[in-house]
This record gives structure tokens, sequence and C-alpha cells, in this order.
């Protein structure tokens, strides 16, 4: 059975005391709920991939509760120094490990590089600083699927594989971090998220865009079908079509059975916090009229409409065949 546990001082400090006994507990974040584990225990983080069902060579995320516990377990520079202004937020950078970081092996995937991020939820932060050691969580869905952005959430895709979730409500920006690797003399985004690539390049300036081909692998969270729904989606839709639901942004087409507006009045970032509790929705719903795919209008590709955009596309890829091809779908 999985606790939910109030994120109170008690429910708090339960958390803390799973998680330093090598347990597994999901907390919300500003971005999504992560599935936490203490990143200095490699059977604790292994549970984890156990739990998601995630392929292990795509490495996790390490959570901290200030840049300077961070950058004591990787070697920063005068960029990741700058970016740490941004810190709490919803910013991972990735960068080269010192040679006594702590954390297991397994949770950076055996890469000589980790990632790291102090996140902005005051109960995070609060967890973070009872454990008093570096949690490493990926978001806390199974692998492949939409990201959790509530417990409840967490609880339709984890119940009973981990020990317990610590509620926090819904999280306020909703899509995932901004990946930068700051490894080498360019800096690469690796995955938009909730830092616009615009408020990175104001602090250090250009950033590479997108991954070079083949170079998959630095970032295997970025494998094209990745955020996946059960219905098909249909990207940049200026009609409707018959049996679609709409994934609506600003004024709606006209005449879906079934529709989900991620901003009404086109707010990108009331849109970005509505994503994936919208495709839930969505998903669901047009299962339950029959319908046999989504309609989603065309987001703007600025600011966070570059995260937004980056889910809808890995939502709308073609899913990997189900058998006879393991280690992608595994991904999914
Ligand atoms: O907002 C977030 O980042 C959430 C919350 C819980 O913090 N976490 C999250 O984790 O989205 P996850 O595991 O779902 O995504 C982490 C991404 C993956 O695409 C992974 O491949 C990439 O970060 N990543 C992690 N470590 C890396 C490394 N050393 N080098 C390159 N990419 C890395
Ligand atoms: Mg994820």
């Amino acid at each position: 059975m999985t606790e939910v546990l109030r994120a109170d001082e008690a429910g708090i400090a339960r958390a803390a005391a799973s998680l330093r006994r090598g347990g597994l507990v999901a907390f919300g974040t500003e971005t999504v709920y992560g599935l936490g584990a203490d990143a200095t225990n490699a059977a604790a983080v292994a549970r984890i991939f156990a739990a998601k069902g995630r392929p292990r060579f795509n490495p996790l995320i390490c959570h901290y509760p200030a840049a300077q516990a961070a950058f004591a377990h990787v070697a920063s520079d005068h960029r990741a120094r700058r970016l740490a202004a941004i810190w709490p937020g919803p910013l991972t950078l990735v960068l080269p490990r010192r040679a006594d970081c702590p954390v297991a092996l397994l949770t950076g995937a055996g890469l000589d590089t980790l990632a790291v991020r102090v996140p902005a939820q005051p109960i995070a932060l609060a967890l973070l600083r009872a454990v008093g050691r570096p949690i490493a969580a990926p978001s806390a869905n199974r692998s492949g699927r939409v990201s959790p952005t509530d417990a409840a959430h967490v609880l339709a895709e984890l119940d009973g594989r981990i020990d317990a979730v610590l509620d926090s409500g819904s999280c306020p920006v909703g899509v995932e971090s901004t990946v930068l690797d700051l490894s080498g003399a360019q800096p690469v985004l690796l995955r938009p998220g909730g830092v616009t690539l615009e408020a990175i390049e104001a602090l250090i300036g250009p950033v590479l865009r997108g991954v070079a081909p083949g170079a998959a692998m630095r970032s295997p969270g970025m494998l094209a079908s990745h955020y996946a729904p059960e219905q098909s989606i249909r990207l940049n839709a200026t009609d409707l079509r018959p049996g679609e639901a709409l994934l609506a942004f600003g004024p709606p087409l006209p005449g879906a059975p079934v529709a989900f507006n991620l901003s009404q009045r086109a707010d990108l970032t009331e849109a970005a916090a509505r994503l994936f509790a919208g495709l839930r929705w969505l998903d669901a719903a047009a299962v339950r009229h029959g319908l046999n795919g989504i309609a989603a209008m065309a987001v703007p590709e600025t600011g966070l409409g570059l995260a937004i955009n980056d889910r809808l596309r890995r939502a709308a890829a073609p899913k990997p065949a189900p058998t006879g091809a393991e280690d992608l779908s595994a991904h999914r």
C-alpha cells in the first residue's frame, strides 16, 4: 500500500525518515511530482527504475536544497554559477561529477556527468533539508507516460509500487524542468522546460538548441515518443475531423464533442500548468465518448511554448512497436 502523507511537519518528517531508510517517496515540486529516493543509496535508486519500468541507461536528476550543496557534488564553472541565480527553480544543469561525489553511479546511469537541480517548491525544499542527502527523482509516472501534476495522478500510476506520496497539491509550473548540458564548451539545451531559453541566454549568452543527430543517448529521456497518451494526437489542427476530441489554445475551434482548453486567453504560463492534467483528462474523456483521436491547436513557439510544443510532439510521435523492440518500448 502506498501511504498518502499530508504536507505538514509530521508528514514531511515521515517522508524524510522513509527516504533515509531507502524508501521510495513521491513528492510535489513546482514542475511535476518526482519519485524520490536517496541518491547515495544504489539499492534505493534501483527500486526507482523498477517501479517506473525505466531503462537503466536513462539517468536521473539529483535534487538539492541549495546551489552550494549541488556544487559540492559536481564541478561548477562560471556559467553554472551565473545560472544558479535561477535556483530555486525549474532548471536542471548537467555538469561533470566531482571525484569524491557520493551519489551512486546508478543515479547517473554510469555517466561521468550528473544532472542537478534545486526545486522551488517550499515543501520539496523542506523535505530535502530534512533528509540531508541528495534525492534522485524522475517524474513519478510509469516510464513513457505523461508526468503527474497532482497526488491523485501519482497514485493512478504507482499505487502499491512506492512507499508514500507527500501531497503538496497541484504543481504550479506543470511542465518538467529545462535541462541544460554544461559539460562541454558549448551549453546545449537537452530539454526545453519550465525556464525559458530566453531567460537562460540572458544570463550566459547563446545556447545550442536541440541535441545533435545521433546524440540522443546523451539524454535518453529525449527519445521521440515519450509522453504518450492512449489516443493519437494530430498537431497544429486548424479544423476538427469526425471523431476527434479537441485540445484548444485560445478561442476554441467550434463543434468538438469533447474539449479541453489549455488557456482560453492564450496564456502560455496557464497552458503549461494545465497541459498534463488536460491530456490525462482528455485522453480518458475521449475513450468514454468512443472517440478516436485528439486534435491539438497550435501553440506559439516562444517562451514556455517551446516546452509545451516539445511535449505535444512527443505525445503525437508514433509509439514504438509493442513487441520485438523491448529497449525502445521501455522508454515510453
Ligand atoms: O522537473 C523535473 O525535472 C522533474 C522533477 C521531479 O524534478 N524531473 C524529471 O525527471 O523530469 P526525468 O527523469 O523524468 O527527466 C530527466 C531528464 C531525462 O531526459 C534524462 O535523460 C535527463 O534529464 N538527464 C538526467 N541526467 C542526465 C545526464 N547526466 N546527462 C544528460 N541528460 C540527463
Ligand atoms: Mg519523466
